[in-house]
């Protein structure tokens, strides 16, 4: 199986969004990756839902949205209205992560947590029948462009062998850092979705490096 490339429009060119959510739409990225940002749970701010909706309108594949913000309970019917048809929200910003991945799953949006670089997978273990998607993140969250950390390999083996002994059918994402060193390593360690900004959107052709992303080999 292919694994799913998820373009991260952080690292795009704002200024020229809908030339550049029309370049995805013609490349063999399954989903559009959105990295909202609030300045408080992550030390920096991108964009949020008047911006969603704009991209919304152009995109013709999935958005996967990224919530790097505090009390995301308070904003998942607006992130659906806006476009959302994944919502991703961070363990460690969830005291009540059990409902809020409920109430992501009562709009018809498929249900994701993100778990930062310390976090251990072990904590999944009562919620991951739950969820349809893990994110980890492979960087600390707030910044594209920053370095792989390595450790990610272990963690997304050790996720695997978590999905596999709770058949769950959650998929695994990896966020930070993907490029053509990284990805191969981590399909070898079982990642189905891949998150890629910088290493797309700083290429001279992006359409070649998804699709090069996409038929990354191990
Ligand atoms: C980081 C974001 C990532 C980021 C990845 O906080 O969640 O999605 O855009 O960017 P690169 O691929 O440049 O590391
Ligand atoms: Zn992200």
């Amino acid at each position: 199986m292919k694994p799913i490339i998820a373009p991260s429009i952080l690292a795009s060119d704002f200024a020229n969004l809908q030339t550049e959510i029309q370049m995805l739409n013609q490349s063999a990225a399954e989903w559009i990756h959105c990295d909202i940002m609030d300045g408080h749970f992550v030390p920096n701010i991108s964009f949020g839902l008047p911006v969603l909706k704009a991209v919304h309108k152009y995109a013709r594949k999935p958005l996967d949205v990224h919530l790097m913000i505090s009390e995301p309970q308070l904003y998942i019917e607006q992130f659906q209205a806006a476009g959302a048809s994944n919502i991703t929200v961070h363990y460690e910003a969830c005291p009540h992560l059990h409902r809020v991945i409920e109430q992501i799953k009562s709009v018809n949006c498929k249900a994701g947590v993100a778990l930062n670089p310390h976090t251990p997978i072990a904590l999944l273990e009562d919620i991951i029948t739950d969820v349809d998607v893990v994110c980890l993140m492979s960087v600390n969250p707030g910044f594209g462009g920053q370095k792989f950390i390595p450790h990610t390999y272990q963690k997304v083996a050790a996720l695997r062998e978590l999905i596999l002994a709770k058949k769950a059918h959650a998929l695994i994402e990896v966020d930070g850092g993907v490029n053509e060193e990284t990805a191969p390593l981590l399909l070898q360690q079982g990642a189905h979705v891949l998150v890629a900004g910088s290493f797309v959107f700083q290429a001279a052709d992006p359409l070649q490096t998804i699709s090069n992303l996409q038929n990354s080999t191990y």
